[in-house]
């Protein structure tokens, strides 16, 4: 395909617009189970961020697949493609000052690296939520896990569908142990260290 496609670069820079918020702005990549409780810490700490006056923005599977990703279904690609889009959104929020925080199973270990090598290494943080699959299978806040148990919801991520644990992530919460507000205290400490300026 033949693509006659230039940058524009704008008059106003991502360092600018940090400037204005005064905080630097991030990537955090929340990966775990469903059920681990990834979209409850995430938005528990875009509270707490909100209301010291820093601008943050939480990404959330259940939500984006509503509209961006409403054409997606769960098969390896389509998770592909979900995370591509995620990330390269998110992107866009760093560009404009914006701490995002981003919560997707992301199953996939290539998957997540792709999302950092799209996002830069220099701006992409991975936080494992991790909690046994029996616990989130016991929440089951949604009934989802019931459902795929009867096959009644196939390529079921834990259930007949793999997760892949982060190797080496930039910060662990485990939500079997620790408290909610325990977690949104551990990741607001972790995030406020890394866009401090
Ligand atoms: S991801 O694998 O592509 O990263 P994503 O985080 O966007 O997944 O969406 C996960 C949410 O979709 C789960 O919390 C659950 O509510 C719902 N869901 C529906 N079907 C599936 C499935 N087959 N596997 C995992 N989650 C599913």
């Amino acid at each position: 395909m033949e693509r006659n496609i230039k940058k524009f670069r704008g008059e106003v820079s991502r360092r600018d617009r940090e400037n204005f918020c005064k905080h630097r702005s991030a990537v955090f990549w929340f990966t775990g189970l469903s059920g681990s409780g990834k979209s409850t810490i995430a938005h528990g700490v875009e509270k707490n961020l909100f209301d010291l006056g820093l601008r943050a923005y939480v990404f959330d599977g259940d939500n984006v697949r509503h509209g961006l990703c409403s054409d997606l279904s769960f098969s390896h690609a389509a998770r592909t493609e979900n995370i591509r889009r995620i990330a390269e959104v998110s992107k866009l929020f760093v560009e404009n000052s914006t701490i995002c925080m981003c919560a997707f199973i992301s199953p996939l270990l290539t998957d997540r690296e792709m999302a950092r090598d799209i996002v830069g290494d220099e701006d992409f943080y991975e936080i494992f939520v991790t909690c046994p699959l029996e616990v989130c299978e016991d929440r089951d806040v949604k009934g989802y896990y019931k459902l795929a148990r009867e096959g009644k919801i196939k390529n079921y991520t834990g259930i007949s569908a793999p997760y892949e644990a982060p190797e080496n992530p930039d910060l662990s919460i485990d939500t079997d142990v620790e408290t909610l507000e325990e977690s949104v205290a551990k990741v607001m400490e972790f995030i406020l260290e890394k866009v401090k300026f």
